[in-house]
């Protein structure tokens, strides 16, 4: 995993000015998930993703998508959007009888729910053929390829049957032309569209905590990586210039800005925190390492910070005493009466 990182941080520092094309391969997915309940019951859900951005949601009582973007049209004309969500529309709301009708035959028990999913993925300014899915029940059932449906080697004979079904009945040309035509040709029209927003570059910010101890005598180091865009980014513990092999990584965490969030750690003897640094590279970083010492420096900026507010404070206090010493001398010398 690490070494994925490094790779992709090795892959992405050069590249640093973002005019390029997108070098890590991009996802775009719709997710539409049906729950039937009983024979004459359902309900649907669904959106669209551009790896972990959600792009689209779906308003399941229209059929409408929502564009949570302002680029989420990509280059697409209103025409075309509203073929595609016809298409979803038939297959979703107006017609999941083609399961309902089903039920015996394919041994679909209520509740149930199918799910699918289409996408398509781009490198380097290409997009694939696109795919497509259906899971009964969280595993697969069959998938589309190359003008047909295919069982899933997992789905056994339900699989099969309803293979044949879906053969006969969903027009196979139109599918064809979403995922060889439609899908490819949306992915880059949207990462074109999006091209600002998606190549951003976000600077992290990092500080230092101490976790629950792990033990007498010993402490838990946390380095703290917030608020940093794109993903792909390397935190390791060090002494001096030696990587410090326990460091452990914690997952990389979404944040609602768009951002993400890392959590690093190592178990050290308390004794031996002394030097350690947290180092975090990143391509906002533009080269330059951020490095955070534990303990001394920290402290350092701590006491320079203490010293300059209360010099701060001291000047301002000797500067309203002097003040107020020159306004009052001057009366008391010249205008009181001698009494
Ligand atoms: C389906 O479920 C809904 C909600 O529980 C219920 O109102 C309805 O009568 C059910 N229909 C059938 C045919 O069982
Ligand atoms: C639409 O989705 C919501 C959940 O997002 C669900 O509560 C609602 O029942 C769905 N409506 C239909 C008609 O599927
Ligand atoms: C898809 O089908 C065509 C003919 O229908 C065939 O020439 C081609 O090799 C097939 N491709 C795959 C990947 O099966
Ligand atoms: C949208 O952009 C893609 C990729 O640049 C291009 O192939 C396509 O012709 C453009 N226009 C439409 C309407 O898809």
């Amino acid at each position: 995993m690490l070494f994925l990182q490094l790779v992709l941080l090795v892959v992405l520092l050069p590249g640093g000015d973002s005019e390029d094309a997108f070098q890590e391969p991009v996802s775009f997915r719709i997710l539409l998930t049906t729950s039937f309940y009983n024979s004459s019951w359902t309900q649907n859900q669904g959106s669209a993703w551009l790896d972990e951005l959600q792009t689209h949601g779906w308003d399941n009582k229209t059929g409408a998508f929502i564009y949570l973007q302002p680029w989420s049209k990509g280059n697409f004309s209103n025409k075309e959007l509203l073929e595609v969500e016809e298409l979803f529309y038939t297959y979703s709301i107006s017609d999941p009888s083609i399961y309902h009708n089903h039920v015996s035959e394919w041994q679909l028990e209520y509740p149930f729910q199918v799910q699918l999913v289409l996408g398509c993925d781009s490198h380097f300014g290409e997009a694939s053929v696109g795919f497509l899915r259906i899971a009964y029940q969280g595993s697969d059932l069959m998938s589309f390829q190359n003008t047909s449906w295919w069982p899933s080697p997992k789905g056994g004979s339900r699989a099969q049957q309803v293979c044949t079904v879906f053969n006969q009945y969903i027009f196979s040309e139109i599918v064809q032309k979403l995922l060889s035509d439609y899908c490819p040709r949306f992915l880059l029209g949207l990462l074109d569209a999006g091209k600002a927003y998606l190549q951003r570059q976000m600077r992290p910010e990092a500080w230092l905590s101490s976790g629950p101890s792990p033990g007498p005598g010993r402490l838990l180091l946390v380095c703290h990586v917030s608020g940093f865009y794109p993903k792909p980014v390397w935190v390791m513990w060090m002494r001096g210039e030696q990587e410090q092999q326990g460091t452990q990584r914690g997952d990389l965490l979404p944040q609602a800005d768009g951002t993400w969030y890392l959590q690093t750690s190592l178990d050290v003897k308390a004794s031996e925190a002394g030097g350690l640094s947290c180092r975090v590279r990143h391509s906002s970083l533009g080269g330059q390492d951020m490095v955070l010492y534990w303990g001394q420096p920290h402290s350092v900026g701590l006491v320079f910070l203490a010293v300059t507010v209360s010099l701060v404070l001291l000047a301002g206090l000797a500067l309203w005493l002097w003040k107020r010493w020159k306004t009052h001398w001057r009366p008391q010398c010249t205008g009181f009466p001698v009494q």
